[in-house]
């Protein structure tokens, strides 16, 4: 694994927006340890633990970051977390901001692939294919579970057992 910048393999113009991405990622992890939290405290465990999974697989993600650039020969820069949420009205309310962060995580990284794509750099064009993926089923998981919590209404406890039984998530590689 490359630690020094002597052969920086990256476009230097994507450095800052690659950086940026692991303070997105980090923030999405820790806004998805917030809703397990208010889960929790909710007294609906099989959502909290969801949530917490989904707060686990962010970290990962922050992580690619860290070591394509380390990989690349650039410095990552590990950054401070901005505001989060931390309270909710409701599970529709926390799991609509859940949305809300995926649907702003696919515009961040299709942005990171349009530049990657402006420089020609398709190294790193190749390594955000995994991210453009993974959106793909995020975005999906969580609107599937924002919608199943609408259905159930009152009846959240419908929800956790189907997240329980697995029904709702998704079964993928972390890492
Ligand atoms: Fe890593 Fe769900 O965005």
């Amino acid at each position: 694994m490359a630690q020094s910048n002597s052969t920086l393999l990256v476009n230097e113009a994507l450095i800052d927006l690659l950086n940026q991405q692991i303070q997105n990622e980090l923030k999405a992890a820790a806004q998805y340890m917030a809703i397990a939290v208010y889960f929790e405290h909710e007294s609906l465990p099989a959502l909290a633990g969801f949530f917490f999974t989904q707060a686990d697989e962010e970290r990962e993600h922050a992580m690619k970051f860290v070591h394509y650039l380390l990989d690349a020969g650039a410095k990552p820069v590990i950054p401070s977390i901005p505001d989060l949420r931390n309270d909710f009205s409701s599970a529709m309310d926390a799991v609509g901001c859940a949305l809300d962060g995926e649907l702003e995580v696919t515009r961040q990284i299709n942005n990171l692939v349009g530049a990657a794509t402006k420089h020609n750099d398709y190294m790193t064009h190749t390594f955000l294919q995994w991210f453009v993926t993974e959106q793909l089923e995020e975005v999906s998981t969580m609107s599937t579970l924002l919608d199943t919590i609408k259905h159930a209404g009152d009846q959240l406890l419908l929800v956790e057992d189907l997240v329980r039984r697995g029904e709702i998530g998704h079964d993928h590689e972390t890492a």
